[in-house]
């Protein structure tokens, strides 16, 4: 239970996260046991806006004085062309999401990617620096991922994909990118599945998007899907006894870099997964 001892003022910052659909959101959850947490005077709501209208939620930051936005599916990109400036990550990836404010301007940031760096250099054994990195998938989230891996020092990073030109777009982010085949997973220090497969409701619950023969001893393994918390990958991987890491501890990162931005105070890492945990 999120206990505020703040009551809410003329004087409370309003942070939201705008999408369509946003109500099954967990970041209402986590960033307010942040903000409670702290006994910051701020609050999180989530915020319905239909398709088409990202760049009017950007108009209506502006007008309503919101302290943060988080941006999820499907305004990215729509609220990256809205805002006054971009992060060098958000203006390599074209999709934002999150917008902070800097003195009279909006900024947009892409967080996603950091968000999973944060997660492999907080485990120990897990740290991207001269590691070599497969990327399974190459849509949004895979994208954010291989170029924050670049930003953060990894030796090579092999992107897989069912279909090949995303691949080949995606391995354009960062320099030490390119497009691998399935043999390349048996090569890789970091498995991470990027793809909806073996989410809860998505294209493939059921099934692992690796190949469980192709993982080898010495690998670690991610998969950014935290729910189920142990998805089909995770499982054949744990049977092995390979080191594996869901998706919550990304899906905690990137809102930590998120509420950093809005408030300027560290976040209680800890609270907030907790919270995103339920
Ligand atoms: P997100 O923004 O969450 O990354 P996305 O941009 O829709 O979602 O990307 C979904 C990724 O999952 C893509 O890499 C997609 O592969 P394609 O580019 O070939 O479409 C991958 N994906 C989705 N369903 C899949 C399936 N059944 N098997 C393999 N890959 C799948």
């Amino acid at each position: 239970m999120i206990d505020f001892r703040r009551p809410i003022t003329g004087a409370t910052r309003v942070a939201a996260v705008i999408g369509d659909p946003v109500r099954h959101s967990r970041s209402p959850a986590i960033h307010n046991a942040g903000f409670a947490f702290l006994d910051l005077d701020w609050r999180y709501v989530a915020l319905p806006v239909p398709s088409g209208r990202g760049a009017d939620a950007v108009a209506a930051m502006r007008l309503l004085d919101l302290g943060g936005l988080s941006v999820t599916m499907p305004h990215k990109a729509a609220v990256a062309g809205a805002v006054d400036r971009l992060t060098p990550a958000a203006a390599a990836l074209g999709v934002c999401n999150c917008v902070y404010r800097d003195g009279e301007h909006l900024v947009g940031d892409n967080t996603d990617g950091d968000g999973f760096v944060r997660s492999l250099q907080a485990t120990p054994g897990w740290s991207p620096v001269d590691a070599v990195v497969a990327v399974v998938g190459a849509g949004g989230a895979a994208r954010s991922i291989v170029e924050a891996l670049g930003r953060a020092g990894a030796a090579r990073i092999v992107v897989l994909n069912r279909t090949e030109p995303a691949a080949v777009d995606a391995a354009r982010l960062a320099p030490q990118a390119v497009v691998g085949t399935a043999d390349d997973i048996g090569r890789a220090d970091i498995v991470v599945n990027t793809t909806s497969v073996g989410m809860a409701g998505g294209p493939a619950p059921d099934a692992s998007p690796v190949d469980p023969e192709r993982l080898r001893d010495g690998q670690r393994v991610a998969d950014i899907v935290y729910s189920p918390a142990q998805t089909p990958l995770l499982a054949a991987a744990a049977e092995r006894g390979l080191p594996v890491m869901g998706g919550l501890p990304m899906l905690v990162h990137q809102a930590v870099a998120q509420f950093e931005h809005w408030t300027g105070v560290p976040a209680p890492l800890d609270v907030m997964l907790a919270a995103a945990s339920g």
